[in-house]
């Protein structure tokens, strides 16, 4: 993709990625990619607006090439160190030798501990503004959104809000870099939820208290530096981002997460029955094999939905290890207060309750109901099996009814 004139002066010279498997090392992004949006303000003085990860630089360079030389530029502005936003910048400041970077005071140690760059690095307090010429840029601190050091830049001439991990999401751009020429923005919006529980969620108070300082700005751009640019409806993806970090409040969705693993197909089978149970309550209902499914795709669901039934068999006197791996993943993000359900076969002892009980007293999950079974589940076993859906899913709708 080529540069992206946003408004006059202003671009987005971002890259797409398609070829990093794991975001951060842990969150599969394989299939849907990722960009990191970089802006540059061309106006008397020459400002570049976060950066990128340290992948195709020979295409984020000609970006900006492509609008100014390189080596006129006079400003980076680091609203986030993280090395997604700041991978080129040792690279940058090689090219353009009278670049100052700005950032937060945090932001300044943390550049001298990934990079070991002391030099040309000016502070900026929470409120400042700067001058490039004709615009006047406004940093304001946003604390844990996603890391201590982070700020959000905003332009005050076209209203244009740059703050980088905030409002952002997975998803590499296809074409589109705007909301209202983007043909798939479904895809956008749950690819953003999947990134807001994947990234963000562990400092949902964080996002509503930015959210809350940015409340008396006029914002027309959201520009953040992951996915799409919002410039039709800025509000839309302001007010998810307030949604999704309520959900940790208890606001919840009335609905059931059912996790589940099987080893020979027996725990399956009474999850099958279990869902019948579940489904003649019309619940809505998501189902996940745990040991098939990355739990990056299964924790949107448990942050959005009131209920959790979680289907996994006793291993080795224990928890069944792909099961116990999702609900520490849960626990690691806070996904707090669930009403849960479990059922399950075992062989010889049980465990897996007691396993699933150890995790998730920490998120303080109310467990209703349980139901094990030695084995395959036996045809009685199977008619309690669905006697136990349909009343986790009556409890659930006696509990929202509160
Ligand atoms: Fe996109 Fe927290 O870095």
């Amino acid at each position: 993709m080529a540069s992206v004139e946003i408004k006059p002066g202003v671009y987005w010279i971002g890259v797409n990625d398609r070829t990093t498997d794991l975001f951060e090392g842990i969150w599969p992004i394989t299939r849907e990619g990722v960009s990191y949006n970089s802006y540059l303000i061309d106006d008397r003085k020459k400002v570049i607006i976060d950066l990128s990860k340290a992948i195709k630089t020979d295409i984020f360079f000609d970006h900006i090439a492509e609008i100014i030389d390189i080596s006129e530029i006079d400003y980076v502005i680091i609203n986030h160190m993280e090395p997604d936003h700041t991978g080129v910048l040792r690279t940058l400041k090689r090219m353009a030798p009278k670049l100052t970077i700005l950032g937060t005071t945090k932001t300044k140690q943390m550049l001298e501990g990934f990079y070991g760059i002391k030099e040309n690095v000016q502070e900026v307090s929470n409120g400042e503004t700067l001058s490039t010429g004709t615009r006047e840029l406004k940093f304001i601190y946003t604390p844990f959104v996603h890391w201590p050091e982070t700020m959000v830049t905003y332009d005050t001439k076209d209203r244009i809000l740059f703050p980088c991990d905030a409002f952002g999401g997975y998803g590499a751009l296809r074409g589109a870099i705007f909301d209202d020429d983007c043909k798939d923005l479904d895809f956008y919006i749950k690819e953003s939820l999947r990134y807001f529980v994947n990234i963000v969620a562990k400092f949902t108070h964080p996002v509503l208290q930015a959210i809350e300082k940015l409340s008396d700005i006029s914002i027309d751009i959201i520009a953040p530096s992951h996915g799409l640019i919002w410039r039709k409806q800025p509000q839309l993806i302001v007010d998810l981002y307030r949604k999704w970090s309520e959900y940790a409040r208890g606001d919840n969705e009335f609905g059931v997460t059912l996790i589940y693993g099987s080893m020979y197909g027996n725990t399956e089978m009474m999850m099958n029955t279990v869902v019948q149970g579940l489904s003649s309550e019309n619940i809505p209902i998501e189902i996940f094999d745990a040991s098939r499914t990355h739990p990056s795709y299964i924790l949107p669901s448990l942050w959005t939905y009131s209920g959790v039934v979680i289907g996994a068999p006793t291993y080795e006197g224990g928890l069944f290890p792909p099961i116990a791996h999702v609900l520490e993943m849960a626990v690691s993000k806070r996904v707090m207060n669930k009403k849960a359900a479990m059922f399950g076969s075992y062989g010889w002892s049980g465990g897996a309750l007691r396993g699933i009980k150890s995790i998730v007293e920490a998120a303080k999950w109310n467990m209703l109901d349980t139901l094990e079974f030695i084995g395959g589940p036996t045809d009685e076993d199977l008619k309690r099996g669905k006697e136990f859906g349909v009343n986790f899913a009556r409890s659930l709708k006696a509990q929202e009814s509160l």
